[in-house]
């Protein structure tokens, strides 16, 4: 039996089903815990330190699961396995790892881990290659009504905080056909959310023999008969064209929502972080969103204390955060990655001066995130039932098309279909409901 615990991004998790095919393939089932596994499995993140900490943390509890069942196999893949730095530091001090691989081998996993059984040894694999696309891998899938297509791999764009260029290289689009057929597959099974996938899907397409854009991808996928919906992310402001907006707003299954992480909402900084778009240049797109289609679910990602920020400097960021009004926001105080250029910086500021300004962005968000909730009572939403309500029998959870967390009393073979829901609450962290469908 398998253990696979994966950390981190949609690609992570989209890498790990990867992983899992090849173990199903391998004749392994999957275990829910750790300690009922002969195979333990990360798939780890690099993005902020704390994801590494933890990581630690949770390698070192391995240990004595190893000292009972020495046959017990413990294997680490993904971003932080790409730094040389880390495989050093678990080679020295966690030396019952068997097998770590970085991002550009997680194909050649099999043969990995058929190298770690016969010679007995730990391995490392972690060299750096051009990014490259192989198709049909087989794919063992956590859900059987949401799926995540990737999309493209890799990122360009350097923001001057971020490790993802350095572990995952360069951008690389998969072909339409392979994607369309995908999604055409997976909604022919059933499947009724499609999120498709990259660090920067608004440049999906560059360097294809047959080079389309993402709207022209997104009005190919909008074509695929049947009853689904799609959702999209990461995108990146500097390659978000009108067009995408007009997209969205002509494309029936695309989601009227958009994660569009503005980071910071100074200037300055912007220009530090090597975004390339300015706060204008953002609050314009905004505004055509919402102007285009109405009622558009908006999410942003922030970061909180950049090398240099000035509280001034961010109290622009807490009146961008005002204008826009988000659904949510995914807030992250900054954290030194090593070999990127902001950790060449100054960074003057402690961080337990950044979690205070951080904490009067949560204050406002939390505020603004009730409003619009509130704004919702009485009104009719298209939610997809996702799971149990782990707190309360008879609900489900799921969400709306725009990307709402609702909860609503409906029986459990409503899960993984579409339910109307009039909202009857809107609090700040989930707007509640009732089923008003009888499918
Ligand atoms: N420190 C804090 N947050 C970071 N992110 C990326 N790199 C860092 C960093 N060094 C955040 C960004 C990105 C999200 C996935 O993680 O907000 O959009
Ligand atoms: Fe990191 Fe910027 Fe690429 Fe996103 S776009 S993965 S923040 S470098």
């Amino acid at each position: 039996m398998a253990y696979v615990h994966t950390y981190g991004c949609q690609g992570n998790t989209a890498d790990s089903e990867k992983l899992k095919g090849f173990l199903h393939q391998m004749g392994y089932g999957f275990a829910h815990s750790k300690e009922e596994a002969d195979l333990v499995l990360y798939n780890t993140c690099a993005v902020r330190e704390n994801a590494e900490l933890k990581l630690f943390g949770k390698i070192g509890e391995l240990k004595s699961l190893k000292e009972k069942d020495p046959d017990m196999l413990i294997v680490l893949c993904g971003c932080m396995m790409q730094q040389k730095r880390i495989t050093d530091k678990i080679r020295k001090s966690y030396r019952h790892v068997d097998l770590m691989f970085g991002t550009y081998a997680a194909h050649q996993f099999p043969e990995l881990l058929l190298h770690v059984l016969q010679s007995k040894k730990p391995l490392i694999e972690n060299q750096e290659r051009d990014n490259f696309i192989m198709e049909n891998l087989p794919v063992e899938r956590e859900s059987d009504f949401m799926a995540s297509v990737q999309i493209m791999y890799g990122c360009n764009n350097f923001c001057s905080y971020c490790i993802v260029p350095y572990v995952r290289g360069r951008e690389v689009s998969r072909e339409a056909g392979h994607i369309i057929d995908e999604v055409r597959q997976l909604v022919s099974n059933g499947y009724k959310e499609i999120l498709l996938v990259g660090q920067n899907v608004n440049s999906y397409g560059r360097g294809l023999e047959e080079p389309l854009s993402f709207s022209e991808l997104l009005r190919r996928l909008n074509k695929i008969e049947g009853d689904f919906r799609i959702r999209f992310m990461t995108s990146h402001p500097k390659d978000c064209s009108r067009e995408l907006i007009d997209t969205i707003s002509e494309c029936g299954k695309v989601c009227p929502q958009l994660h569009l992480p503005v980071q910071c909402g100074n200037n300055r900084i912007l220009k530090e972080m090597n975004r390339n778009y300015t706060r204008e240049q953002y609050l314009d797109l905004i505004r055509y969103a919402k102007e285009k289609v109405p009622g558009i679910g908006l999410t942003s990602d922030i970061i909180v204390g950049f090398p240099g920020e000035t509280y001034d400097e961010f109290l622009d960021t807490v009146s961008l955060a005002k204008e826009v009004r988000y659904l949510g926001l995914y807030t992250f105080i900054y954290s030194k990655r090593d070999g990127t250029k902001a950790a060449l910086m100054d960074d003057p500021i402690k961080d337990s001066e950044k979690a205070k300004w951080l904490n009067e962005l949560i204050d406002l968000q939390h505020q603004i995130s009730e409003e619009i909730n509130r704004s919702y009572e009485g009104k009719l939403l298209r939610v997809l039932g996702e799971n149990p309500d782990s707190s309360e029998e008879g609900f489900l959870m799921g969400h709306s098309d725009e990307g709402l967390l609702v909860k609503f009393a409906a029986p459990i073979e409503r899960i993984g279909t579409f339910c109307t829901v009039q909202i009857t609450q809107g609090r700040r962290a989930v707007l509640l409901g009732n089923l008003c469908d009888k499918s």
